[in-house]
């Protein structure tokens, strides 16, 4: 794999909240490559394989058609949440899996595979970091949530989404971004890391990780061609609330003595017995390749 020596040139912390642009960048990134910094390797630019790439296709063409909203371009835009996500105020009374594990179990079951196979090739091109992030995810995380040595709980599909400058945060701290690609139609929408003038073309197929945490970064304008275009990134991720969740079981009871006769409804509803979680939550890993 192709090997660049990257350098921070300049702060660019002014760009957060605005529209990544062409002249952002010099270098972009269209083949596999593996980013150093004081030849300390700090991001890859990888190609999945074929199969995988049909996999995510799938997943892109058939999640969540009836809840997407239309962005300025007329384009429909939807944020599909798999896995496990935690406890966020009224909104999301306990930690458990999502419902669009239920709702979508085969693109559950293949997105699924795709976060083995990031996993895989983080853990074979950034052993070290991998193994911190395997670590601070255990420690951190119950291991209800946790899908195997995976280094995270939740995967997103985010279709059509083109997230301006930002630095991310809500994940756990310390570990890694990861984000597949699955489009076709498009032009644009590359990854932009304006303080190092490079960009990720973020083709179709392609995954990255870099340290989202730490560097600016954001999605290129697109331009949707064809009329069944699409742009979908695949982000793997651990949110930093998950540490904050007691063990499932234990979230299903504080639900109960939360709410009401009525309510109790929530929980057939959006909960899941810890069986039935464990089985979804496990179905597809068991027979990955
Ligand atoms: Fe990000």
């Amino acid at each position: 794999m192709k090997t660049i020596e990257i350098k921070k040139t300049k702060d660019r912390k002014d760009l957060i909240g605005t529209k990544p642009l062409k002249e952002h960048y010099n270098v972009l990134i269209t083949e596999p490559t593996i980013l150093t910094k004081d030849g300390k390797i700090v991001a890859v630019y990888d190609k999945i394989p074929e199969s995988y790439k049909e996999l995510a296709k799938k997943i892109s063409v058939t999640t969540n058609p009836n809840r997407s909203k239309r962005q300025g371009s007329g384009v429909p835009t939807v944020s599909s949440v798999f896995g496990a996500i935690a406890k966020n105020g009224v909104r999301i009374a306990t930690c458990r899996g999502t419902t669009r594990n239920k709702d979508e179990k085969e693109n559950f079951a293949a997105i699924t595979k795709l976060a083995k196979l990031v996993s895989d090739k983080y853990k074979e091109i950034l052993p070290e970091q991998y193994k911190k992030d395997v670590e601070i995810t255990r420690s951190l995380v119950e291991a209800d949530y946790l899908f195997g040595d995976l280094p995270f709980t939740t995967f997103n599909a985010n279709k059509n989404q083109l997230i301006k400058y930002h630095i991310d945060r809500g994940n756990l701290k310390g570990v890694m971004s990861n984000v597949l690609i699955s489009r076709r139609g498009v032009s644009g929408g590359e990854l932009v890391f304006p303080e190092y003038g490079f960009a990720f073309a973020q083709q179709d197929g392609f995954y990255s990780v870099f340290d989202g945490e730490k560097e600016v970064h954001g999605v290129a304008d697109c331009k949707f061609i064809s009329k069944d275009a699409y742009r979908c990134s695949f982000v793997f991720y651990t949110l930093d609330q998950m540490k904050h969740c007691a063990p499932y079981l234990e979230e299903m009871e504080s639900e109960k003595k939360h709410y009401t006769k009525k309510n109790n409804n929530r929980s057939k509803t959006f909960g899941m017995s810890k069986k039935e979680f464990a089985s979804n939550k496990w179905q597809e890993e068991n027979g990955t390749e």
